[in-house]
């Protein structure tokens, strides 16, 4: 099988709050520690990446990979408003450097889904105010580890409260379509369907949705609003302006401390196809999902592309997955060769390098895992043959860990991660993928 050229990176993803354990300060941690919570586990001590990193890299490192990318936590950096905390810089300094001991090429997220609640409370990610706490937050990074840092993606899958959105506002039309079927028949109608496979991350929308009220007194509490605005709440179009003015900000504050530094986001791309009359409902979601955000992302130094499904659009919206098909831990299709279709639709619209931040399978059958790497990189490689900008895969995720709202029961990762003793087994997929290179 052909290689990869040396320089073309091979690695794995990983996120603070899903990773290091006792992420207290941030507003995920205070959602799971609700009384009517949609997580269905508590993060609690996670896989205690936080102590254990220097294993985890070493694990990594002599499988192969030469790449490695996590998150720096916002809440721990920034705690309070504008107090900053040394020590939690020089920790993910010590990160960044063991990574490049170890040989792997450190990538940073600086925002992975989780805010400091003390952002929250001021509005969050549909205030304006957000735009320069962000920036302020990242200039600070930037600041202080400089040359240390060498890949970065401000904020991750950008477009995810968009998704949310969408998905939200579906469900809402298809409970209505339910209650007038069930009217009319005066007796149980269908119920909305279950459409949380439809957005890629580990999230419990119809729960979400059933609960709003009850949960609306404890936010409240905890966030000074019943409607807090994080990161995965439903985006307004406003909101989502927000977004990528933060992003902009940050960046050029990344830039203005750390020259070297090479800087984008991530978004969450689904490889959308159609059915017979589904090409409007297609190039809307494509629209919504990518195009919209091209003029924002212009002079960017990359764009991380995540993948993990397809879509299929019909006439009214997003289709169920097909009937018989194989579906993963986490109710997407098993369907790998999505990661070249959106790479492909990506590259005619980003002039830039594109990264394969996130992709991946949740499963407990690893050589299901392997397969699915093949053939996912398989579709990198012609990519690449075809003269593609691409300039790394990174696989999700290094370790089996909590996937948010679905707390430990999805096993994304590369090696697995005992829940009692936090002992960890290399899986051979691990290997696999280092042997990529
Ligand atoms: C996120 C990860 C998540 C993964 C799998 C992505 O949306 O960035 O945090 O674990 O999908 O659902």
């Amino acid at each position: 099988m052909n290689k990869f050229p040396k320089e073309f990176l091979i690695g794995a993803a990983t996120a603070g709050q899903q990773v290091e354990g006792n992420n207290d300060k941030c507003d995920v941690w205070a959602m799971e520690h609700i009384e009517h919570s949609t997580y269905n586990d508590f993060s609690g001590d996670a896989c205690d990446h936080y102590h254990r990193y220097e294993e985890d890299l070493r694990r990594a490192a002599d499988a192969g990979l030469n790449a490695y990318r996590f998150s720096i936590e916002w809440s721990r950096v920034e705690p309070e408003e504008g107090v900053f905390d040394e020590a939690e810089i020089d920790h993910y300094r010590r990160m960044i450097r063991t990574c490049r001991e170890l040989g792997l090429e450190p990538m940073t997220t600086l925002m992975h889904f989780t805010s400091p609640v003390w952002l929250i409370k001021k509005g969050g990610w549909e205030a304006e105010s957000t735009v320069a706490d962000f920036a302020r937050y990242a200039g600070h990074v930037a600041t202080e580890l400089a040359d240390d840092l060498g890949l970065v993606c401000t904020i991750n899958e950008a477009n995810m409260g968009t998704q949310i959105a969408r998905l939200m506002r579906r469900y809402e039309m298809m409970a209505r379509l339910a209650a007038q079927k069930a009217a009319a028949a005066r007796a149980g109608g269908e119920g909305a369907g279950n459409l949380d496979g439809n957005v890629q991350m580990g999230i419990n929308l119809q729960q979400m949705m059933e609960q709003q009220k009850l949960q609306a007194a404890e936010y409240a509490q905890v966030f000074g609003t019943p409607d807090p605005h994080v990161f995965q709440s439903a985006r307004t179009a406003e909101g989502d302006a927000i977004v990528m003015r933060a992003h902009q900000a940050a960046r050029e504050a990344i830039r203005a401390a750390a020259p070297n530094a090479k800087v984008g986001l991530t978004l969450s791309l689904h490889d959308i196809q159609w059915i017979p009359g589904g090409e409007a409902v297609a190039a809307a979601e494509w629209g919504e999902e990518f195009t919209h955000y091209l003029p924002a992302l212009a002079g960017d130094d990359f764009l991380g592309v995540q993948n993990y499904a397809r879509a299929i659009a019909g006439p009214d919206g997003d289709l169920p997955v097909p009937e018989g098909a194989e579906v993963t831990q986490a109710g997407y299709e098993y369907y790998p060769q999505a990661l070249e279709h959106v790479l492909r639709k990506v590259a005619q619209g980003f002039e830039g390098t594109l990264y394969v931040t996130e992709n991946g399978i949740a499963t407990d059958d690893d050589e299901r895992r392997r397969e699915f790497i093949s053939s996912a990189l398989g579709g990198v490689r012609r990519c690449l043959a075809d003269g593609l900008p691409i300039g790394g895969y990174f696989y999700w995720s290094l370790l089996d860990n909590w996937e948010w709202q679905h707390g430990y029961s999805k096993t994304f990762g590369l090696i697995a991660v005992d829940r009692e003793t936090q002992k960890r087994s290399v899986k051979p997929s691990l290997f696999f993928l280092g042997g990529m290179r």
